[in-house]
Parts: structure tokens; sequence; C-alpha cells
């Protein structure tokens, strides 16, 4: 099946990386939010990549207009009754996302696929509220989406074969390497990935250490990129928190229990980079 017109939903840090990498390899997008705002916040944003990579003579600023203007801002679902693939960013909720797959059921036509960059949650309990479970699929971007390589392609329990190699094939085609994983609370990457960071909370929780020092054991003792309470900060501790909890929840076993100072921050609205705070502060 060809892929020509994509919706994401979500203009955040995902979404808006999202419907960059699309726009930039031949794809018309729209992307959608709640509000205008939220969607004029995400362009922006992928406005000033782009801008950067025209000041290092990566692309032209003719190509920056032509990717720009594949985008169309949208705050209205219905928008979706002309589009082939849904890439669902939303936040990290189950009963949000439901309530956005069974909306986007009743309006998007019977070939479309409904994709979701979910962090951990269930594709098979997502495709549950829709009446084409074998067009549901997981497709999960790593942050920052311009820059990282992987696609995790989620097959649920009834993705049809032509639509994981359609998606697979999508991933490959906006310059990512896709990998095909089966649907477990957290896929790969977040069940080893998360359990990390939890750990790297527990740490300053317990006094062991503080959120600099942690960081520098594994930067400079590790070869990490980013310290994990850095990085915890900048995919945000909101989604750090629901991280934990559906793999908590859907593997029944404490380990991975939240750290009750993830619970704090995130109550307190110190959600990391996003919010201005999280372990470290952001002007
Ligand atoms: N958006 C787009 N591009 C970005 C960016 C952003 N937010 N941040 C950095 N970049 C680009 C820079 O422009 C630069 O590009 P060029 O090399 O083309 O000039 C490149 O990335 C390197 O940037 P910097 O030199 O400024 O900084 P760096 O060397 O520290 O790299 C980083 C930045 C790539 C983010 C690096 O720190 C890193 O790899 N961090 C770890 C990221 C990671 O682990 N991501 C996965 C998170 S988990 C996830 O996504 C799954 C989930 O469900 C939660
Ligand atoms: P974010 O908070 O930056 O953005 C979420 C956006 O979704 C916001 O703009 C919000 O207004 C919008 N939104 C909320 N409910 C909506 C609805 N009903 N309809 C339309 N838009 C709605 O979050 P993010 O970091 O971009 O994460 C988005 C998704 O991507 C989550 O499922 C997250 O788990 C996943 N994800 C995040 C990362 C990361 O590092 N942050 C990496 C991979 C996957």
């Amino acid at each position: 099946m060809e892929i020509k017109r994509v919706m994401v939903i979500g203009a955040g840090q995902m979404g808006s990386g999202i419907a960059q990498v699309c726009a930039m390899n031949g794809y018309d997008v729209i992307l959608h939010d709640l509000k205008e705002d939220f969607v004029e916040k995400g362009i922006s944003g992928i406005k000033k990549q782009l801008e950067k990579q025209v000041k290092k003579e990566r692309i032209s600023e003719a190509d920056m207009d032509r990717f720009l203007r594949r985008i169309q801002p949208s705050v209205d679902l219905t928008n979706a009754e002309d589009v082939d693939i849904v890439i669902e960013a939303a936040v990290e909720n189950m009963d949000v996302k439901k309530s956005v797959f069974s909306q986007l059921d009743e309006i998007a036509p019977e070939h479309t696929i409904l994709a979701t960059n979910t962090s951990s949650l269930p594709i098979t309990e997502l495709a549950s509220v829709t009446n084409r479970p074998e067009k549901v699929i997981g497709m999960h971007f790593m942050n920052p989406v311009p820059v990282m390589k992987l696609v995790e392609v989620i097959r649920g329990l009834a993705t049809s074969q032509e639509v994981f190699e359609t998606v697979y094939t999508m991933a490959e085609n906006v310059k990512k390497t896709a990998v095909e994983v089966q649907d477990f609370p957290g896929f790969v990457s977040n069940r080893i990935l998360m359990p990390m960071i939890n750990e790297a909370i527990f740490t300053v929780y317990e006094g062991v250490s503080s959120p600099k020092d942690v960081d520098e054991v594994m930067k400079l003792g590790m070869n990490h990129p980013m310290g994990p309470l850095t990085l915890a900060d900048f995919i945000g501790l909101d989604t750090c928190l629901y991280i934990m909890e559906t793999l908590h929840e859907g593997f029944g076993d404490d380990k991975y229990r939240p750290c009750p100072l993830l619970r704090k921050y995130v109550k307190a609205g110190w959600l990391g980079k996003k919010s201005g705070r999280g372990f470290y502060e952001y002007s």
C-alpha cells in the first residue's frame, strides 16, 4: 500500500519531530493538536530546526520552504478523512489514546492505517476500540526524532502483514532503521532504558549521590551521551512516570515500581526541560 498523506496527532516534541522527518522525505503532513497555539509552537520548532540545517548548508532555503509548505496545521480531527496513515503522538495516557483512536476509526477512510508512537502502552488494547485492529500498529520513534536512527515497529495481536510491511517501509523512507518488536509493555527500548532511569532516580532519592554526579558517572564511566537524569528531563518526567506505571502494571512485578521522587516531581509540575524544571533548571 502506498502512503502519501500523513496526519500526526500531537504537536509536542515527538509529533513535531515526526512531522518534520515526514515532510523532509516527501510526505504531505497534517499536524494536529488540541489548540492552534500548540500547533503553531510545533511548527515554529520545526522551522527553527530547518533554519539550522540551512545555516549548516545541508539544505537550501528553497528546500526549507518546500518542506514547510508540506505541513498543514489542524485542530479539527475530521481532517483525518483524507489521509493514508495517522501517527498518534499525544500524551502517554491510555484513555486519551483510546478516545483519539475511536474517533479516528469513525472519521478515517477504510484503508487508513492508525499508528501510535506510544512509548509503552499495549497496541492490542488500543486496537480493540477500533473496527480495524488489523490496521493498528506501533511506530515508535526516538527523541530527538530528526537525529535518532531507530523506529520500533510493533505488531499488535491482529496487525496484518501488509500493514506491518507498509509501516516498516515508511520508516525506511524517512531514513530510519526499523526494528520489529512484539507487543509487550515498554517494547524493547523502554523495558531496558526506563528501569535504568528509575534506578538513577532511586540513587538520588536514597542520597547515594546528586543528580549531577549520577549523570557524571554514567557519562564518563559508561560513555552515555547524556546522563540518565538529563535524559529523563529531556524525555519528560511525566512520560517517564507513565512508562514505569505501564511496566509495573503490565508485568505485575515490583521491580518496575516508579520511584516516589519521580512521582513527587510530576505532581509538583516539574516535568523536566519542557516545563523549565526537573532534576535541573532550564531557562
Ligand atoms: N532536535 C533536533 N536535532 C537535535 C536536537 C533536537 N532536540 N538536539 C541536538 N540535535 C542535533 C544537533 O543539531 C546536532 O546536529 P549535527 O550533528 O547535524 O550538527 C546533533 O544533534 C548533535 O547535537 P549537539 O552536538 O548539540 O549535542 P550532542 O552531541 O550532545 O547530541 C543528542 C545531542 C543527539 C541529543 C545526544 O545527547 C544523545 O544522543 N542523547 C541521548 C538521546 C537518547 O537517548 N534518546 C532516546 C530517548 S528515549 C526515547 O526516545 C524513547 C521513549 O519512548 C522515551
Ligand atoms: P509532549 O507533552 O511534548 O506533547 C504531547 C502533545 O499532545 C501536546 O502538544 C498535547 O497538547 C497533545 N495532545 C494531548 N492530548 C491530545 C489529544 N487528545 N489530541 C491531540 N493532541 C493532544 O509529549 P511527547 O514527548 O511529544 O510525547 C508524545 C508521545 O510520544 C507519548 O505517547 C510519549 O510516550 C511518546 N514518546 C515520547 C518520547 C520522548 O522522549 N518524549 C519518545 C518516544 C515516544
